[in-house]
C-alpha cells in the first residue's frame, strides 16, 4: 500500500510553496539588529499566509508519530528511486515550481547558490561551500508525490515527549504518540545523554540528504545537514537531556551554518551558468559521479 494515498490533496500541499515556511522562520528568528520585514502585516492572525503556516503545523505535529518516521526511513533510504550525476540531481531539484508568484521568489537552485556563496565569501573552507550548495537537496523527496510536512518544517525528536519550545506546540495533543506511554515521558525510547545519533528525528529533507550524504562529507557537515531544521535544539536548547558531549561540540557548526541559510537572500541571484564549473569541481572532490536518489 502506498501510505500517502491517505491524504487528501490539501493535506499533501498546506503551503502556497515551500517558502512560506522559510518566510515564517525569518519572522520567528529575525536578523539580528535587522527589523523583521512587514511584521505587523504577519503577525495579523487574519493573514492567509499565517493560516495556511498554521494549517501546514497542524497537520506535521498530527501525523510526525514515531511509527510514521520508522516507515519513511525504510522506504526512502533504500535509495531506490532515481539515480543520477549530482548536477543534474540539483537540476532536479529546480524542477520543483510550486510557488504561485515564480518572479518574485528564488528558485531551488538560487537558494543553494546564495547560502553557498556566502559562505565562501567568508572565507569558509571548501567542504562548507558544498554542505550550503547541497543542504536542501533532500526535498527532492516533493517530487516524489510526499506531503509538504513531510519534508519541510521545523524537526524535532520523535518517540519522547514533545518539546513545547517546538513551533505550535498546541498541535502535538493530535498526535497520537502524545498520549502512548511509551513515547510521552521525558526521555521516551531513549536515555539521558545518549546522544542523537540514538534519536529519530521527524522525518524530512534534512534526515534524507544526511543519510545520502554520510560517507562523502566531514562530520561537521553532516551535522549541519542533518539538524539545519532542528530549531528547537539549535536556537532554543531544548532537547539537550538527549545530547551527548560530541553532539555539544557540533552544534557549534549547526549554529555557524543557520544563518547562511536564514538570512544569505540577496536581491541579486547569482549567474549559476558561470558558477557551475566551480560547483562541478567541487562535486567532483567530494562526492560519488552519481547520487542515488
Ligand atoms: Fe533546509
Ligand atoms: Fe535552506
Amino acid at each position: 500500500m502506498k501510505p500517502d494515498k491517505k491524504y487528501t490533496p490539501e493535506e499533501i500541499a498546506p503551503l502556497a510553496s515551500l517558502e512560506q515556511w522559510d518566510e515564517d522562520l525569518l519572522e520567528r528568528y529575525p536578523e539580528e539588529g535587522k527589523p523583521a520585514k512587514a511584521k505587523e502585516e504577519f503577525r495579523n492572525y487574519d493573514s492567509p499566509q499565517r493560516d495556511t503556516v498554521r494549517e501546514f503545523y497542524r497537520l506535521n505535529h498530527t501525523y510526525q508519530t514515531y511509527d510514521f518516521v520508522l516507515e519513511k526511513e525504510k522506504e526512502f533510504l533504500k535509495f531506490n528511486k532515481k539515480e543520477m550525476p549530482v548536477w543534474n540531481a540539483v537540476e532536479y531539484l529546480n524542477t520543483l515550481i510550486d510557488d504561485s508568484d515564480p518572479d518574485t521568489d528564488l528558485d531551488q537552485l538560487q537558494h543553494l547558490m546564495q547560502t553557498s556563496e556566502a559562505i565562501r565569501a567568508d572565507g569558509h573552507p571548501d567542504w562548507f561551500v558544498l554542505t550550503g550548495f547541497m543542504h536542501d537537496m533532500g526535498k527532492v523527496l516533493c517530487l516524489f508525490g510526499e506531503p509538504q510536512w513531510a519534508v519541510v518544517g521545523d524537526t524535532f525528536p520523535v518517540g519522547c515527549k514533545f518539546s513545547d519550545k517546538v513551533v505550535y506546540p498546541e498541535f502535538f495533543a493530535l498526535n497520537p504518540d502524545a498520549t502512548d506511554e511509551r513515547y510521552n515521558t521525558k526521555y521516551g525510547v531513549y536515555s539521558h545523554g545518549c546522544g542523537l545519533k540514538n534519536v529519530h528525528m521527524s522525518w524530512g529533507h534534512d534526515e534524507y540528504l544526511y543519510q545520502m550524504m554520510k560517507d562523502y562529507l566531514p562530520e561537521p557537515a553532516l551535522y549541519m545537514i542533518r539538524y539545519h531544521s532542528f530549531y528547537a535544539q539549535h536556537r532554543e536548547n531544548a532537547y539537550d537531556h538527549l545530547m551527548d558531549e560530541h553532539d555539544r561540540k557540533m552544534f557549534d557548526w549547526v549554529r555557524k551554518f543557520n544563518p547562511y541559510d536564514l538570512y544569505s537572500k540577496s536581491p541579486k541571484p547569482p549567474v549559476v551558468k558561470e558558477l557551475k564549473p566551480y560547483y562541478e569541481d567541487l562535486m567532483a572532490k567530494y562526492l560519488p559521479g552519481t547520487l542515488k536518489l
